[in-house]
């Protein structure tokens, strides 16, 4: 194994390297129970984190996750950079480039900025969200959540509700979820539903939200309003949440409610429910660290070659 490999979806994710990057997580997540949270693993690497749409958990849990490893770090955020005067990724990619990264992370409001990015540098490049692209590191994140939380992640059902047509972590999720053995489906008005998602990602797809009764997870998705223009896709958010908010009423007992954040409270979910300590909502954004921290070690091949860098942390 040589040389730094990149992660831009899911696809570039076997089941066997879903499950090694799940193990690495479990095995940093007892370095994070220590009073010194800090591992020399990456120490003398440098981490580029570019942030070109706004993020709260991905983008901390990135910067503390590189931190923890002990690498150096560079956080870049949309605005106040060179791109506000006009400089295109790839000058932007070049221009870093000078300083010798080994990791981009990076978040970027088209389909495809990532893979663009990694034409222009040998550093790895990790997909931290890309449009309605693809978010791999919250699929990784949740699975590593249900792991834990739940149990193992085969024979599960998991129900993906709402926005899927603008949404990356429904995009990456139905993948993950399905290569680790669950039945996925998706409940959604079908205006929100991309054509062919069916076939193209082998969900079962619904427009009755009774059907999340068959459900062990439900994954309420955000109405991506920034993403919907003039709108169209729902008569309103009232009529919306009449129809599809998913709620304690909606729930039976023993189903396991997962969202990504951010949340719009009182649209796609109730505010009860996102307050529930048995939603797994607070679970999924404190796991971002460690399976973030497992992802850079694992993007940085030559570290992770015989995975003593983990074993020496821990
Ligand atoms: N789930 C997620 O990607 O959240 P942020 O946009 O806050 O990073």
């Amino acid at each position: 194994m040589s040389g730094p490999r990149s992660l831009l979806g899911i696809a570039d994710l076997p089941a066997d390297a879903i499950g090694r990057i799940l193990s690495t997580a479990e095995g940093f997540g007892s370095v994070m129970d220590r009073d010194i949270k800090k591992v020399p693993t990456l120490r003398g690497r440098t981490v580029v984190n570019l942030f070109l749409e706004p993020s709260t958990r991905t983008s901390t849990s990135f910067e503390l996750a590189a931190k923890r490893l002990s690498a150096d770090v560079v956080g870049i955020k949309g605005a106040g950079t060179s791109m506000d005067k006009g400089e295109t990724l790839k000058d932007t990619i070049l221009t870093l480039e000078a300083y010798d990264p080994d990791v981009f992370v990076i978040r970027h409001p088209q389909v495809g900025a990532c893979a663009l990015a990694g034409r222009y540098t040998d550093a790895a490049v990790v997909n931290a969200g890309d449009g309605t692209g693809e978010h791999p590191t919250q699929a990784l994140l949740d699975l590593y959540t249900v792991q834990r939380e739940i149990g193992p992640v085969a024979g599960l059902h998991v129900a993906f509700v709402g926005d899927v047509l603008h949404s990356r972590v429904a995009r990456s999720g139905i993948q993950g979820f399905r290569r680790m053995g669950a039945r996925v489906s998706v409940i959604a008005p079908p205006t929100l539903v991309p054509r062919h998602l069916g076939t193209g990602l082998g969900a079962e797809v619904s427009a009755d939200i009774r059907d999340i009764s068959d459900a062990d997870i439900v994954y309420v998705l955000r109405m991506q309003l920034e993403r919907m223009g003039n709108g169209g896709f729902v008569p309103s958010l009232e009529e919306y949440a009449r129809m599809y908010q998913v709620n304690h009423a909606r729930l039976r007992p023993g189903q396991r409610v997962m969202h990504a954040g951010p949340v719009n409270r009182g649209v796609e979910i109730s505010g009860a429910l996102v307050d529930d300590p048995g939603s797994l909502i607070e679970a999924q954004a404190a796991n971002g660290l460690v399976v973030r921290m497992a992802v850079l070690y694992d993007v940085l091949a030559e570290a992770a070659a015989d995975g003593s860098a983990v074993r020496e942390a821990a």
